[in-house]
């Protein structure tokens, strides 16, 4: 029997067909078209997340030589907070989705926030008043569609991050739920409790009527059109992406921590059964729930990291595919200090001023797209940096950590060895570095009966690579202390 992961990403959707014991057997992926309507504004047609999912799980199942009924469960994981508002009767959504790096609700957050809301949402979701969660999203479109927030209060429209959207399709409207960790980047649910918050959503105005259920990530979500597929094919595991990594990435124990190097960074440290409240601007979540109970995570969002790669392509035109980073860097002038802060939509963690843009130091005659790139790759060290300097200093069980790393961005061995070298800690990259699907397939996995308990999976988690930190700390500190003077500029 094999299993299916769909990872609905960002800027594209992926479908990986894994064998029950978990290696990759094919991949199928289609990128779909970003809009941005006004400056700061991100959107995606539903149509196009819809279509792309469809056609990347048909093409796998393909490319695998199998058939729907090969398939013994589907794993989903998905870019987290990004909102859909779909009509119950039709399926039709109300607007384009608005995505997670969208900053159209700043004022609302501000206008929240100096309102003193902010310690409140945070008690209750882990969360700060940021536009990059769901709420404001959500209250947005319901305040700009006509006749919405009616429709939506008499239970005619339905709300979903990407993966109730995609659930909700795949059954053919028969299931409207989410899992317990896309619950709690919505910025309405209560991750202590574990449901919906009444009085969040009064605060947002976003009807509860509107909303998914909630389920475990390993749990039953229904089973998918048989017309689809050629089968009815059981939904067995759901996961936001981050989550999902850190599932694929095998961080069970406390103290455990990934950072995934995609469009941004996401760090995400397991603090076990206690939510820590971070005095540090870090983010408290789900990492994950199994049988009704929640694990813990401390999170450092970071919003450009693998984009900071593709601005120096698409934006200044200085490489033609991103594999040249790396040999551009190495071969910049070690006696030239530039620092790029790479605040282009604005900075998340710790810092959270989605007003912030991005800013370069250090520019001498002799600084040229080599001193660029080097400065780009290394602003990734330096926010991964602050978030596991702020998760040491929220909690005592971050102290001797092991950074388990993934996304594109892990293969550039430069870059994972300056990483090391920022953090003073190892940086362990594994052989399977499809880490996201991997989390999917297996809660899927899981809760079909195809998969060990997550001690005996976590055995089989196999290093590729340790990158040893070797700066001198003296060094360390002192060019850090040079990339805060350069963020602090930006602030
Ligand atoms: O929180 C946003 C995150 O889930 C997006 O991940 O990999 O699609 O950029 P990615």
């Amino acid at each position: 029997m094999t299993i299916l992961a769909i990872d609905q990403g960002t800027t594209s959707s992926r479908a990986i067909v894994f064998s029950a014991d978990l290696s990759v057997l094919a991949v199928a992926q289609q990128e779909f078209p970003q809009h941005f309507p006004a400056s700061g504004w991100v959107e995606h047609d539903p149509a196009d997340i819809w279509s792309s999912t469809a056609a990347v799980t048909r093409a796998v199942i393909e490319k695998a030589g199998l058939r729907g009924a090969d398939l013994a469960a589907i794993g989903i994981t998905n870019q987290r907070e990004t909102t859909v508002i779909w009509d119950r009767a039709t399926g039709q959504p109300i607007h384009n989705a608005i995505v997670w790096q969208d900053r159209r609700t700043a004022d609302l957050c501000a206008a929240l926030k100096a309102q003193g809301h902010e310690p409140a949402v945070a008690a209750t979701t882990g969360l700060l008043l940021d536009p990059y969660f769901s709420a404001t999203k959500a209250a947005w479109m319901l305040d700009q569609v006509e006749g919405a927030h009616a429709r939506a209060e008499a239970g005619e429209l339905a709300f979903g991050t990407i993966d109730s959207f995609l659930i909700w399709h795949l059954t053919g409207g028969e299931v409207h739920a989410t899992d317990a960790t896309n619950a709690a980047r919505t910025m309405l649910y209560d991750i202590h409790r574990g449901c919906w918050s009444p009085e969040l959503c009064d605060l947002f105005r976003v009807p509860m009527a509107m909303l998914p259920e909630v389920r475990d990530s390993a749990g039953d979500y229904g089973t998918t059109r048989p017309d689809l597929f050629g089968a009815a094919i059981p939904i067995r595991g759901v996961a936001g992406d981050q989550q999902s990594a850190a599932v694929g990435q095998a961080c069970f124990r406390p103290g455990m921590v990934k950072s995934t190097y995609g469009t941004g960074c996401f760090a995400l440290l397991n603090t076990g059964e206690r939510a820590v409240q971070s005095q540090n601007r870090l983010l408290t979540t789900i990492a994950y729930q199994l049988n009704g109970r929640p694990t813990y995570a401390l999170e450092g969002s970071i919003f450009i990291a693998g984009a900071v790669v593709q601005w120096l392509r698409d934006g200044l035109g200085l490489i033609r595919e991103a594999s040249e980073t790396q040999a551009l860097a190495e071969s910049a002038d070690p006696a030239q200090a530039l620092v790029l802060v790479p605040a282009f939509t604005g900075l998340g963690a710790p810092y959270w001023r989605p007003e912030s843009r991005g800013a370069i130091f250090g520019l001498t005659r002799n600084s040229g797209p080599a001193e660029f790139a080097r400065a780009a790759l290394e602003s990734v060290g330096h926010q991964t940096r602050d978030l596991l300097d702020a998760m040491r200093a929220d909690w005592s069980g971050a102290g001797d950590t092991v950074l388990r790393v993934d996304g594109g961005m892990a293969c550039s061995d430069w870059t994972m060895q300056f990483l090391a070298d920022m953090i003073g800690a190892p940086v362990d990259r594994p052989r399977v570095t499809e880490t996201t699907a991997l989390g999917a397939a297996y809660l899927a996995g899981l809760a079909a009966g195809l998969c060990p308990d997550p001690e005996q999976f976590g055995q089989q988690w196999t290093l590729e690579r340790r990158f040893q930190p070797r700066m001198p700390a003296d060094e360390r500190e002192s060019r850090h202390a040079r990339w805060q003077r350069a963020v602090a500029a930006t602030l």
